[in-house]
């Protein structure tokens, strides 16, 4: 078993796997939120771990940045390792007015400057959406924590830095927010008939140049990270 960029073991992940962006990130909750956490990869330092949280078998592996990045890491684990759910944890930036830093939103689709759906070969154009499952399961672990996500569109780009500086246009559309891996990962899982989901901190916010001090990040992180967790718990429960 293995890939060319995984050297996991068959079933050594999880049916959940979290994917931050960040290897580090991906260390960092394995530890701190995983009991009996195992590395599993570590091909490129994409980190790969498999634990438990609350007695359900959980993985974490990073996604790495971009498109073709979560796009390589997503189609291995759904068609190599069994994986059914991907719930991917990580940061955007607010392009919504509406949206405060720390707000944690749920990716319901993407629109994206990628031409990843391209080899799919469609006549049009698709619109990669998250599975309805894992969205209203998040949706409802959110709110038994007393948080009411904004759940909406995101604008996955293959640029961070745009030299258009069109990016607030997303905004008339009611874009939520950017980042850069959602829509690849959504097309995978329609492709693979598995479920996907994006979770996202707003960590910067192109409204107003606000951004997040690396410090401050961690209370909205972990409210994150809390709703994936629990997520991931109520899928293990409907099997
Ligand atoms: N652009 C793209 N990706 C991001 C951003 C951003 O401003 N913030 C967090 N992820």
């Amino acid at each position: 078993m293995g890939t060319p960029h995984n050297e996991a073991a068959a079933g050594a992940f999880a049916k959940t796997v979290l994917m931050p962006g960040d290897p580090l990130r991906a260390k960092f909750i394995a530890e701190t939120f995983l009991e009996d956490a195992k590395l599993v990869n570590n091909v490129r330092g994409i980190q790969g771990y498999t634990g438990t949280y609350h007695g359900t078998p959980v993985s974490v592996m990073a996604s790495g940045m971009g498109v073709p990045s979560i796009g390589i890491y997503s189609h291995e684990l759904f068609h190599f390792y069994d994986v059914d759910n991907i719930i991917r944890v990580g940061t955007a930036g607010g392009i919504s007015p509406k949206l405060k830093l720390r707000d944690v939103v749920m990716a319901q689709g993407a629109c994206t400057n990628s031409n990843y759906a391209h080899q799919f070969g469609l006549p049009g154009t698709f619109a990669p959406i998250a599975d309805f499952t894992l969205l209203e399961t998040a949706v409802a672990v959110a709110r038994r924590m007393g948080v009411e996500p904004p759940v909406g569109n995101l604008f996955s780009s293959d640029v961070f830095y745009n030299k258009a500086g069109n990016t607030l246009d997303w905004g008339k559309m009611g874009v939520l927010a950017i980042e850069m891996e959602t829509a690849a990962l959504y097309c995978n899982a329609a492709e693979a008939g598995k479920r996907a989901l994006t979770i996202c901190t707003i960590s910067d916010s192109l409204v107003t140049g606000e951004e997040l001090p690396p410090a401050e990040r961690q209370t909205s992180f972990t409210q994150m990270m809390s709703i994936a967790l629990e997520t991931a718990v109520e899928m293990a429960k409907k099997g």
